[in-house]
């Protein structure tokens, strides 16, 4: 009983380690084996660098179905010792595959996964499987197509030679050819690319190809930083005689500098006493653009001979140097500022004068036809200079200032200081004579019609006067009306139309004045502003001319 049941447990021993296999597992090989739809692909075992597969048995699982890969070397995916071959790839067999190395004694797997892919669409390659290679400018680049030592020798066959898919022209010099390799003669960053190398391969009588992709990023070299001046830049500058100035060199560059001012080819100090044109030290400071430098160039106070010479700022940096100078110039005299002035003060001439002669228009008229220049009045033949209407009948209590201002007032100045000669009917008509006729006959001989309102005009007998004068006035524009009031009207209504439509176009002058000494000199705002709307007075000598010049 106990040796049976020893028998069987034995059995069972043998049979589960002969099931259960110990086989250390490696776990997945990091790198993948690419290949293009079409292509062969030697999927090489990755235990192979560390075991010599001679003293193995090599076995090739698919890893998601378990199975056995054949070694059927007409199949079209057979196992080869180290090698799983694709003869060509297809796109289903991306994949994992698990390659077992056993001896006697002992068993070890690892994992190895296979991608194969398709072309992006009119290249000849997929972009994201490629060799990428970033170099700097050298005189020359040699490509070389690589993974093909495993399919033999092969590559004793030409390689054929792609940029960017299309076939390069290996006879002309800017290419050369070595074995697997392809030499760039003469680069430049034009030759930067994605280089396709193509290798014939035979199989079984059949010929495949097996095609690489390398993109080649060839770079400029790198330039020496270059410092950016910032000041001067041999500019020209105005600077008042005797002003102080500062001149500022200031220049960017990341790294170490000698910055200075010169004076034909002599430093500063050596140009001027050495207070007046002073250097200061040079500065640097850290700014958003970069290291800033600077140096000051302080001129107490510009002379006449630092005018149109050239002051250099010079920067050593490396094993180079720069220079820019600046010149300061006398300024030229502000032209714009006086020509500016001028018309500002021409203008402001023309105000004034303008406003003078609106102000004092009566008394330029008057004293121009007092002075030489005036022309005597023509003599067009007429007696009187003014005919005198007044309402005659009065009701009001004016009527005798009325009769005094006509009477007395106006014969007082205009006649006998100014020498005018007034018509006034009721003064100077005869007796007898017919009335009509003679207004419109005296009316007719007289240069002026000054008609004199006041309060209660009245309808009377001068009426016809009236309608004479304006008449001549109005219709025939024969003769000129001065209207004078002798009180401030406060009823229009009484007024005819023709006299409001003369006061309305030109103007009444106002009697304020009562009747003292005063008011009866000739240089009177009042006086001047009815010998303005006169004409010029005949001129009898100059001695009589005294109280025009005279002032009041
Ligand atoms: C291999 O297959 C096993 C089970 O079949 C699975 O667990 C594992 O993830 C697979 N490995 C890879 C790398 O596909
Ligand atoms: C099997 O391989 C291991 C590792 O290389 C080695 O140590 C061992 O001796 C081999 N066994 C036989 C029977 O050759
Ligand atoms: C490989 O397998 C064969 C037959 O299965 C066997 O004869 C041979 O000894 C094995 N080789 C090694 C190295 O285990
Ligand atoms: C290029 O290769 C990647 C990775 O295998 C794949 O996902 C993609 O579909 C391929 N492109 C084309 C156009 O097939
Ligand atoms: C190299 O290329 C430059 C322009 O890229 C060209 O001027 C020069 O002649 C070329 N030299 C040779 C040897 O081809
Ligand atoms: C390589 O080709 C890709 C497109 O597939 C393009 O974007 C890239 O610029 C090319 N590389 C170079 C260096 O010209
Ligand atoms: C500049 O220097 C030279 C020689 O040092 C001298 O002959 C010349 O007069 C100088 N010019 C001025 C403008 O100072
Ligand atoms: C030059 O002048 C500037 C300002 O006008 C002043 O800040 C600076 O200190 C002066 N440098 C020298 C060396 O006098
Ligand atoms: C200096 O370096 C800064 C960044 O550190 C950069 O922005 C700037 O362009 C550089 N300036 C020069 C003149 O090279």
């Amino acid at each position: 009983m106990l040796r049976l049941l020893t028998c069987t447990l034995h059995i069972l021993t043998v049979m589960c380690l002969s099931l259960a296999e110990v086989c250390i597992d490696e776990g997945v090989e990091f790198d993948f084996e690419y290949a293009s739809v079409g292509e062969p692909l030697y999927a090489v075992c990755p235990l192979y660098n560390f075991l010599d597969s001679n003293n193995f048995n090599v076995t090739w699982i698919r890893n998601d179905t378990q199975a056995e890969i054949t070694s059927d070397t007409n199949a079209r995916v057979h196992q080869d010792q180290n090698f799983l071959k694709f003869i060509p790839a297809a796109l289903d067999d991306s994949g994992s595959y698990q390659c077992i190395f056993r001896n006697s004694t002992m068993c070890i797997k690892k994992i190895r996964r296979v991608v194969v892919f398709n072309y992006d669409d009119g290249l000849c390659y997929n972009h994201s499987i490629k060799f990428r290679s970033e170099i700097t400018l050298t005189t020359s680049l040699t490509i070389e197509c690589p993974f093909l030592d495993n399919y033999g020798n092969y590559w004793k066959i030409p390689v054929k030679w792609f940029k960017e898919c299309e076939p390069l022209d290996l006879d002309s010099g800017h290419y050369g050819t070595a074995p697997k390799a392809l030499i760039v003669k003469n680069l430049s960053t034009e030759d930067s690319g994605n280089y396709t190398c193509e290798v014939p391969f035979i199989y079984n009588g059949v010929t495949y190809k097996l095609s690489r992709t390398m993109e080649h990023t060839i770079l400029d070299l790198e330039k020496d930083p270059e410092p950016v001046m910032l000041y001067p830049k041999n500019d020209i500058i105005e600077v008042e005689l005797g002003t102080p100035i500062t001149l500022s060199c200031r220049a960017l560059f990341n790294g170490s500098t000698l910055l200075f001012w010169t004076f034909n080819e002599s430093l500063i100090s050596d140009y001027a006493g050495e207070d007046r044109v002073i250097t200061g030290d040079p500065v640097e400071t850290v700014t958003e653009d970069g290291l800033l430098h600077f140096i000051d160039l302080n001129f107490t106070k510009v002379l006449e001979e630092d005018y149109n010479r050239k002051f250099y700022c010079h920067m050593f940096y490396t094993t180079k140097s720069i220079k820019f100078y600046v010149t300061i110039k006398k300024p030229d005299p502000n032209l714009q500022g006086v020509l500016i002035a001028v018309f500002l003060s021409l203008f402001l001439v023309i105000v004034i004068a303008i406003i003078t002669i609106r102000i004092f228009k009566v008394d330029i008229v008057l004293w121009y036809r007092s002075s030489c220049l005036a022309k005597r009045a023509s003599n067009d033949g007429k007696m009187y200079d003014a005919y005198v209407i007044y309402p005659k009948k009065f009701s009001g209590t004016s009527s005798y200032e009325m009769d005094i201002f006509v009477l007395k007032v106006l014969p007082e100045v205009l006649e006998k200081q100014c020498a005018y000669q007034l018509f006034i009917l009721g003064r100077d008509d005869l007796p007898g004579q017919a009335l009509m006729d003679l207004v419109d006959e005296t009316i007719s001989q007289s240069r002026r019609v000054i008609i004199v309102l006041g309060n209660m005009f009245c309808v009377d007998e001068s009426d016809f006067e009236q309608k004479i004068a304006m008449y001549d006035a109005l219709i025939r524009n024969k003769i000129k009306v001065i209207l004078i009031e002798i009180e401030k009207i406060t009823d229009y209504t009484t007024v005819p139309e023709s006299i409001k439509y003369i006061k309305q176009k030109q103007g009444v002058v106002r009697w304020k004045g009562e009747f003292t000494e005063d008011a009866l000199s000739p240089n009177t705002r009042f006086w001047k502003n009815i010998r303005y709307q006169m004409p010029p007075a005949h001129r009898y000598s100059d001695s009589e001319l005294h109280y025009i010049h005279s002032e009041d």
